[in-house]
């Protein structure tokens, strides 16, 4: 069996598996450690070992690879990247820079490591919101790469931001009308959606999250049943952490097919060769450490 010739593996090479809320259930099964991007960044950080497979898209084993440079940060497949990320480029972000010479740059994490370098704070799903917050009000903010994340901060802060027009596919599929009836058909549920759905698919929903706030909500929650506006997979991280309460997708066919590059197989070649290494040039890694460090200051 696949499973039991991984988890003898990385007993025997010492090597740690974190794994992202979206991942099959396969990986979900043989992770070590499970979580949210920002979550995954410090736990590969503080974790007391040398080698860690790091099962999800490329800019967070590249997140974890800045942070933790002496650590050899393995990712089964370096082709899982994540198109939103890619939806920005340092070229393209520079010359914006250069029409808004005064303003702070806020980056969210799901960017290549070549953009959180022309960064002066990254941020995550997670604490968005504080780190706009921790920008004094006199200063204009460039926002990217996602207009949705954005413009749902942009609501809760109370302050215009220059939005840069990136989007999630995946978080792009859901239908305001879809959730309605979801709502009707489960009476006093509770309608929970990633802030990188469009402004109408929040305006359907009871709380936006990131996939840690997700989990952290719901166990909180005295509601039973939960309607889930993300990547399906944390539709199977949910039911196992609570298998008493009912979790359904707003729309099963919001697959992150990246995500899902990463499987048992690959991860098992990974522990035989250790590899392929994610390296992100110290030129470039000491730029970027410097936003993602100042994020982590502030939550
Ligand atoms: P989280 O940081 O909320 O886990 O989200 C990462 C992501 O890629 C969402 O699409
Ligand atoms: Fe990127 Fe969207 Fe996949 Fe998240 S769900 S990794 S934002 S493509």
């Amino acid at each position: 069996m696949i499973k039991e010739e991984i988890l003898d593996l990385k007993k025997k090479k010492g090597v740690s598996i974190l794994a992202h809320n979206y991942q099959i259930p396969e990986i979900q099964d043989i992770a070590d450690h499970l979580g949210d991007s920002l979550a995954l960044s410090r736990r590969a950080r503080d974790l007391d070992a040398d080698i860690i497979i790091f099962c999800g898209v490329l800019f967070m084993a590249e997140t974890a690879a800045i942070l933790s440079p002496d650590k050899k940060i393995i990712i089964p497949d370096p082709k899982a990247g994540c198109p939103l990320a890619d939806m920005v480029t340092p070229e393209a972000l520079r010359e914006l820079k250069q029409k808004h010479p005064d303003a702070v740059v806020v980056t969210y994490v799901n960017s290549t490591a070549e953009v959180k370098a022309e960064t002066d704070i990254c941020c995550t799903s997670a604490n968005a919101l504080e780190v706009v917050n921790s920008i004094p009000k006199s200063r204009e903010i460039i926002f990217g790469p996602d207009r949705n994340l954005g413009s749902w901060v942009s609501a809760q802060a109370g302050r215009d931001l220059i939005l840069w027009d990136g989007y999630c596919i995946v978080h792009q599929m859901f239908s305001a009308d879809r959730i309605r009836e979801l709502k009707k058909e489960h009476p006093g549920s509770v309608v929970m959606v990633h802030p990188e759905v469009p402004p109408e698919i929040i305006n359907e929903s009871d709380v936006a999250l990131g996939t840690g706030g997700m989990i952290r909500f719901a166990g909180d929650s005295d509601s039973n049943t939960f309607i889930v506006g993300t990547e399906t997979g944390m539709v199977y991280r949910l039911k196992t952490i609570y298998p008493g309460k009912n979790f359904i997708p707003a729309f099963s066919g919001a697959i992150c097919r990246n995500m899902k590059k990463i499987t048992p197989e690959k991860v098992l070649r990974s522990l035989k060769t250790l590899g392929p290494v994610v390296t992100v040039p110290e030129k470039i890694a000491r730029r970027a450490r410097s936003a993602i460090e100042k994020m982590m200051e502030i939550k």
